[in-house]
């Protein structure tokens, strides 16, 4: 017999006399005639009907439990599926035991539930759509920067350079040194943290290959409770040489989204119909679901402001916020909000933010007095902050200059040699990728966007 996949056996064209479907019992629906059971092996949301002989039921073929299958593919007479399985044998390859089991047959369980079994809930319906859709987008963004001739970079996960304040740092010690901290000694002679974000390496090979991206996992010591910020989270990191403007940073962000959320929605719509249908609504009843091309759209009418005029709006706005907006100063979660609300729901690119606010290696605009560097942040709603970036500060002088005054010369020769020797205008931007499936997604709490929510339930994941 054939092996088939459950989503090969529900797309196949013609009906396969002998196959044989391995799988997780979905449910189990025993009738006088007939016994009805689907199967699911996480190659599709749909399950594969199975329709067997009474005579097969046994007492371990129970929701939950591993099977497999042997019978013939044949035509469903129901109009919902294309293919059923007629079986000949039901083997049960695993039992499970449907009073401990903590999910439960056709029951559609809350994220909060399924977030107390981080073991257990990739085999309810809503996380097996989540990791496909997550895994579609993983590919999808290796593929838009393969296609644009971007060279795939990977930047360590140990490293020494804390990208200049980026986050708030873990650091590495093995655990004995840890023990005797007193004594300051270092498994790397100096000290070494988990990386924050991999910009500066990328722009070391920016330096070599022009275009380059990087895409891995990144660290920050934020021990915040909120729903779009994690310790572990996953970065997409772009650099481009030779750029001529922000506007060519922008774009880039602008066209990964296009491109990714494009391919997320051809490779895995039920995955996707699930998350509009079912968790968007739920997680904000007030607002209207956005059907993806709505989202794909939106970008075309993406609103593109200063920070000043920003910080304008905010300053005229009818609304009492927590923190006054002040030129200078931050814009927080609730401005980020607002200001997405004000430009009509739609993504907002946010440019030249003050100078004192940015690191060292964000370019000089030269202007003044309110003087600013080439940053840009992209808000999207929702969410707040989705993207973040800059034109890197590709003159020696300045650089040099920016670096004495904070006492940082001798740590970033490295970084000044890369001024000395062929230095080009470039720059690039990092993009979180779990807030990037919240927001096409519609999830509230950025912990139900990751396979294993951390210590939330057992120390061992
Ligand atoms: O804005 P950030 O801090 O930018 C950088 O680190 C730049 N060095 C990137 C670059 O230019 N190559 O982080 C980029 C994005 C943010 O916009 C946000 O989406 C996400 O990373 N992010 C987080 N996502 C989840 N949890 C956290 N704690 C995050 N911190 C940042
Ligand atoms: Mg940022």
């Amino acid at each position: 017999a054939v092996r088939l996949r459950v989503r090969e056996a529900l797309g196949a064209r013609e009906p396969v006399d002998a196959v044989r479907v391995q799988g997780w019992v979905r449910s189990v629906r025993s009738q006088k005639e007939v016994l009805f059971l689907h199967i699911n092996d996480g190659s599709s949301l749909e399950s594969l009907q199975v329709v067997a002989d009474p005579s097969l039921e046994n007492r371990d073929l129970t929701f939950g439990s591993a099977v497999e299958v042997q019978g013939k593919l044949v035509k469903s007479p129901h109009r919902k599926q294309n293919m059923e399985l007629q079986a000949q044998t039901i083997r049960v390859v695993g039992p499970c035991d449907i009073w401990s089991f903590p999910l439960k047959m056709k029951e559609r369980h809350p994220l909060e539930y399924v977030r107390q079994f981080p073991h257990l809930r990739c085999r309810n319906n809503t996380l097996g759509s989540l990791l496909r859709i997550r895994s579609e987008a993983t590919a999808g963004i290796h593929s838009f920067f393969q296609d644009n001739g971007y060279v795939h970079i990977h930047t360590p996960i140990i490293t020494s350079n804390d990208c200049e304040g980026a986050g708030e740092l873990f650091q590495i010690e093995t655990s004995s040194e840890a023990k005797e901290s007193a004594e300051k000694t270092h498994f790397f002679k100096v000290p070494a943290f988990l990386t924050v974000s991999g910009q500066l390496h990328l722009e070391v090979m920016a330096g070599a290959f022009t275009h380059v991206f990087t895409f891995g996992p990144t660290f920050r010591a934020e021990n915040s409770q909120s729903r779009r910020h994690l310790a572990e989270f996953y970065m997409v990191e772009a650099e481009l040489s030779f750029t001529e403007g922000l506007q060519d940073i922008m774009q880039v962000m602008e066209d990964l989204f296009k491109t990714v959320t494009s391919t997320v929605l051809s490779k895995c719509p039920r995955d996707i119909e699930l998350f509009h249908k079912y968790i968007a609504p739920a997680q904000k009843p007030e607002n209207f679901v956005i059907p993806f091309i709505v989202i794909l759209k939106t970008f075309f009418s993406s609103c593109r402001i200063s920070y000043s005029e920003a910080v304008e709006i905010l300053k005229q706005a009818s609304q009492a916020f927590t923190f006054k907006p002040e030129w200078g100063c931050d814009l927080q979660t609730e401005h980020e909000k607002y200001l997405v609300k004000h430009c009509g729901e739609v993504p907002v690119f946010v440019i030249n933010y003050p100078y004192d606010l940015k690191p060292f290696y964000m370019r000089d605009n030269e202007d003044g007095p309110r003087h600013t560097v080439a940053a840009v942040d992209l808000l999207v709603p929702g969410i707040g902050e989705l993207c973040g970036g800059s034109l890197r500060e590709e003159r020696l002088p300045f650089l040099e200059s920016r670096l004495q005054r904070l006492g940082l010369t001798d740590a970033y020769q490295w970084y000044l040699d890369l001024r000395k020797f062929g230095s080009v205008p470039h720059g690039g931007f990092g993009m979180g990728f779990e807030r990037y499936l919240q927001y096409i997604l519609g999830v509230d709490n950025i912990k139900d966007v990751i396979p294993f929510p951390r210590f939330s339930h057992s120390c061992l994941l």
